[in-house]
């Protein structure tokens, strides 16, 4: 057995995107047959079965049958905070919500807001430094990606006090300030297991306290979202408490879009991608990189060059997928990051050995073509990286609108 032919059941997992134990049930099924290696009789799987699955998975040539597209009964305002270069916020205008600030503290990130919308209220600083009443009982929804951070505990149920300094508490003092029918916190997969599961579990606490009942948190999916890309987002949503409205999340689209779609002329764009500038690799990863074919990584290096490049992490076993990747064009990209070069999670171009450019990560992330980035190479890239997919923030925006439509004629 050549186990550069065979995948693990971990690895096999990790690049389907789906769980060990539904692979197991795929093999008991005959979805997706293992074979067993030899020597530890553990389950192994055909790389190349792995791929046709990979390709019926993502090339089903289907009609997208699902929508969440709803008008707005009125016109509802959002006040968006830790805008960045506001993937979340574009995406909401897509469905019809109105911005009536934004408030981000990096100044790149507000240039590239103001430069792309002129007459957007840009709010430049930390969040800290600004109080939100005037808005009070005015604003229709308020979001924000807050970036997360540990509390300290006294062990007992955490109030909002307990959390300042953190720019949750900012988050939710906001909230509290403008007291809107709902609001929408967004988040990496990871707060769900931060401090085992305590974060999230103060900061429902908080919202609570300060007056909002919690949605059951859910984790979407990016590619259920029209994103070619294999993002998650966590999704945070309180509903007022005197609002017996349900909130309900975007439906999941049953079409996925590859990395064809994102960079080629298609369904999600009418041109491929514009050229722009792009980060380099370095000669040492660039020779690595040359010998990856599309869809692999690492483990399709010769073995001594295996070890050479994975270091230490070669004797942890298997799985890191992610390391010295390189995207095919008929599957979603995985999940971008903040600098397209850095180790241990490089997502090399399917054709030429480089990172992606600026345009294309832009593309990937579902920008419009003609939303502009200000900064250095490097502060577009973060800017990008640092993201909601625009096509998931239109989706998120649409299920706003439903749950707003239903409170304005209620209250009328
Ligand atoms: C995950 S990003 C948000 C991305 C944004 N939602 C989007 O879709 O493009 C978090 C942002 O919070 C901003 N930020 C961090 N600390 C802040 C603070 N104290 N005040 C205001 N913004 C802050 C960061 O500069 C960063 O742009």
């Amino acid at each position: 057995m050549v186990m550069k032919d065979f995948l693990s059941l971990a690895e096999a997992a990790e690049i389907i995107g789906k769980s060990k134990e539904t692979l197991r049930r795929w093999d008991n099924e005959g979805i997706l047959n293992a074979v067993r290696e030899p020597v530890s009789n553990y389950r192994v799987y055909r790389k190349n079965d792995v791929q046709v699955l990979l390709g019926n998975l993502f090339n089903k040539e289907i009609e997208d049958t699902v929508s969440n597209f709803i008008e707005p009964l009125r016109d509802y305002s959002v006040l968006e905070l830790f805008a960045g270069a506001g993937g979340l916020a574009v995406g909401m205008e897509k469905s019809g919500l109105k911005c009536v600030a934004l408030n981000e503290i990096d100044k790149w990130a507000c240039q590239t807001l103001r430069i792309n919308r002129p007459h957007w209220n840009v709010l430049e600083g930390d969040i800290k430094e600004f109080n939100f009443s005037k808005y009070r009982d005015s604003v229709d929804v308020v979001t924000g990606g807050f970036p997360c951070q540990a509390f300290s505990y006294a062990g007992k149920k955490l109030g909002l006090n307990d959390a300042r300094g953190t720019l949750f508490y900012e988050f939710a003092r906001v909230v509290k300030e403008v007291n809107p029918p709902i609001c929408i916190g967004e988040n990496v997969r990871g707060l769900l297991s931060h401090e085992k599961g305590k974060t999230l579990e103060g900061m429902i606490s908080i919202l609570d306290e300060i007056g909002y009942n919690i949605v059951p948190v859910k984790v979407l999916k990016a590619i259920n979202y029209k994103v070619p890309q294999k993002r998650e987002r966590l999704i945070l949503v309180g509903v007022r408490k005197d609002i017996s409205i349900k909130y309900e999340y975007p439906k999941p689209h049953n079409k996925v879009y590859n990395l064809k779609d994102a960079l080629k002329k298609g369904e999600l764009f009418k041109k491929n991608v514009p050229k722009s500038e792009g980060a380099k690799y370095p000669q040492y990863k660039k020779e690595i990189l040359d010998l990856i074919p599309q869809k692999g990584y690492w483990r399709d290096l010769p073995l001594d060059l295996q070890k050479e490049y994975m270091g230490g992490s070669f004797y942890l076993g298997g799985g890191k997928t992610g390391m010295a990747r390189r995207i095919g064009w008929d599957e979603p990209c995985l999940t971008l990051t903040c600098s397209p070069a850095q180790k241990q999670t490089e997502r090399c171009h399917p054709d030429e050995t480089r990172p992606f450019t600026v345009r294309e990560y832009a593309r990937i992330q579902t920008f419009p073509d003609e939303w502009k980035f200000s900064g250095s190479t490097a502060q577009q890239y973060k800017q990008i990286g640092n993201a909601v997919p625009v096509n998931l923030g239109q989706e998120i925006g649409y299920s706003i609108i439903n749950f707003l439509n239903k409170y304005s004629v209620n209250q009328d």
